[in-house]
């Protein structure tokens, strides 16, 4: 573990699964990426930001192995708790994707609710467009665009949201080609409706 490491996650770690709106929304993400995806159960593939392990637990069956990657000790420690019960062979990286190389290839890379806490958008596709085999994947799901309020504390979010043109644009410049995107849930919170795309694109 990086001692120097601010983890954001510390104090909702222990209790993010048992939110049936995080789950929910990660199994919809997850049979969306399916339905997407052809997989195989040779891929080897990496959970951008994977914290707990909601998404990948549902992707699991489909593949080889989940390398889960994430700057938080504390999700981690939930991932691993969990390992056993994944349908597929898990490995866990703590890393800072924005700051720290992860010198390795995926053939493909999933990822939810994660590029809104990554501060530079274009550098970040363009470290996961290293990090692909040839003809890999990305299959990213975030917010779309909204006012700020999703979260109740913004410390560690660096967008609100995204515009899906722009970051279609950004994954072009980078070298992403048959980039597409769908609706892939929707977030009712008391104040207001969020709704969250799938971004796919391939190296
Ligand atoms: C909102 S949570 C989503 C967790 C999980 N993907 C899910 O859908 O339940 C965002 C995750 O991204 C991780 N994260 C944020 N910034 C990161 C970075 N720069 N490098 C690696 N992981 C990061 C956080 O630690 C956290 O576990």
């Amino acid at each position: 573990m990086n001692e120097n490491r601010v983890d954001h996650f510390k104090h909702k770690s222990k209790s993010w699964d048992m939110s049936s709106m995080r789950v929910k929304n990660a199994k919809s993400i997850a049979d969306l990426i399916v339905k997407n995806i052809n997989f195989n159960d040779s891929m080897e593939i990496m959970d951008l930001g994977a914290g707990t392990g909601l998404l990948s637990y549902f992707i699991a069956p489909h593949v080889s192995k989940i390398i889960a990657v994430d700057n938080s000790p504390s999700m981690l420690e939930e991932f691993k708790s969990k390992a056993l019960e994944f349908d597929s062979q898990t490995e866990v990286i703590e890393a800072d994707i924005s700051e720290e190389e992860i010198n390795r290839k995926f053939d493909g890379i999933i990822s939810s609710m994660t590029i809104h806490h990554v501060e530079e958008t274009k550098a970040l596709f363009s470290k996961l467009y290293g990090m692909l085999n040839d003809n890999g994947f990305i299959a990213i799901a975030d917010l779309d665009s909204e006012d700020g309020s999703f979260h109740s504390d913004n410390t560690g979010v660096h967008h609100h949201g995204f515009d899906r043109n722009a970051l279609e644009k950004l994954a072009r410049e980078v070298g992403f080609k048959d980039i597409k995107f769908d609706h892939a849930s929707t977030i009712d919170k008391p104040h207001c409706t969020f709704t969250v795309f799938l971004m796919t694109a391939v190296k």
